[in-house]
């Protein structure tokens, strides 16, 4: 088993295997035993999908159990409400522990309740998607949508620590794998520390999800945002740096009509600000070559026709990370990204037109 450590606000350690069997040990070294009332959120899926893995902690632990529909619909105060309810009418107080099970939605939901929760109490993140390993469950960033704007109510709380095993993969349905490959794309292009080339070379063995490969993925999307986050834990500055690939991803997202996953967007994203790189940036045109040919392989989208321009714009001068001009993340080489990168309209007009469009 490896294990992190991140220190940024209070600080926790994140443990990575393949499977969950040293979770009884790091409980007891967290001081988790059955005298604590523990509360396990998940999803209906997961559930379904996880049952003995929850009915094994329900032997060693003193829990109760909640879950809620799955999927992104549920990401909001109606799902909280539902979480606050069951917690108060089953005696949960403050030495009272939440233990997240699921994948992003589910990690930022129990993250905010357990912030809030009688002014705050302590949680655990077990995540089992590729995009909640590989990123959400990590950070400290937690919350929900309101009025249809994403992740627009939240608060940063720290998880007690986040236990990461990538078992959970293996039951994920296809195109949720590929999302979470997107994001670790985008990690392999704001750091140079070899993911991009071990992605080309490894890329049969990642989509059949061999466990080297995943955990070799997990531990070094990890790595990097752990250096990120220590620097800029409250998103003032460098943590920035991880929205490579998401102002474009965010305005595919609201408005493809194919249903484009979070993921998929991002690489797409990923490619326009390339593009954008070369022209602003000087960045050596291979890059894009290679970047192309490394989501081909993963089977990410490389090319996607904006299905309403006006309403992309709109989405994308909305976007929260943004103030009045559109600002970019772009890359002068791998691993030398720089934000707040002015954009004209124009420029990232023809940059579409002359990447994915
Ligand atoms: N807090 C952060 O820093 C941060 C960063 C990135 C994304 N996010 C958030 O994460 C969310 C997306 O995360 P996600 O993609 O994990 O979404 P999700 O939690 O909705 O999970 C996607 C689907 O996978 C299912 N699932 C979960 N684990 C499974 C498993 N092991 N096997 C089979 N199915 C499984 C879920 O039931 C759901 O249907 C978004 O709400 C996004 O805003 C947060």
């Amino acid at each position: 088993m490896k294990e992190l450590e991140i220190i940024s606000g209070k600080p926790y350690r994140i443990y990575i295997d393949n499977n969950l069997d040293k979770l009884s040990t790091v409980l007891e070294e967290n001081k988790i035993n059955s005298k604590m009332k523990c509360f396990l959120i998940t999803d209906d899926k997961v559930y379904k999908l996880h049952k003995d893995v929850i009915e094994k902690l329900k032997k060693s632990l003193n829990m109760e159990l909640y879950y809620f529909k799955n999927g992104e619909e549920s990401k909001d105060f109606h799902t909280i409400e539902g979480i606050y309810s069951f917690l108060i009418e089953n005696n949960c107080n403050r030495n009272s522990l939440l233990i997240a099970l699921g994948g992003g939605v589910v990690g930022d939901l129990v993250g905010f309740v357990a912030s809030t929760f009688m002014r705050g109490i302590k949680y655990v993140n077990i995540p089992t998607t590729l995009l909640s390993q590989v990123d959400s469950s990590v950070g400290g960033k937690v919350g929900y949508n309101f009025k249809g704007i994403k992740n627009i109510i939240g608060s940063f709380h720290n998880p007690e620590f986040v236990y990461i095993g990538t078992n959970f993969l293996k039951t994920l349905e296809k195109k949720q794998f590929i999302d979470g490959l997107g994001e670790i794309v985008k990690y392999s292009l704001i750091r140079d520390d070899g993911m991009l080339a071990y992605l080309k070379e490894n890329y049969k063995g990642i989509l059949e999800r061999e466990n080297d490969k995943l955990l070799y993925l997990v531990k070094g999307c990890l790595k990097i945002k752990k250096d990120i986050i220590e620097q800029d834990y409250e998103d003032l500055g460098i943590r920035n740096i991880l929205n490579f690939g998401h102002t474009v991803g965010h305005g595919l997202e609201i408005t493809s009509k194919e249903n484009l996953s979070h993921g998929e967007a991002v690489a797409l994203g990923s490619l326009v600000a390339i593009r954008l790189s070369e022209d602003i940036l000087k960045l050596p045109k291979r890059i894009y070559n290679e970047v192309e040919e490394v989501l081909k392989k993963l089977n990410l989208p490389i090319k996607h026709k904006v299905d309403n321009y006006k309403l992309f714009m709109y989405a994308i001068n909305h976007d929260k990370k943004n103030d009045d001009s559109i600002k970019f993340v772009l890359l002068s080489k791998i691993g030398e990204p720089k934000i707040k990168m002015e954009v004209t309209k124009e420029q990232l007009y023809h940059a579409i037109k002359d990447s994915i469009g």
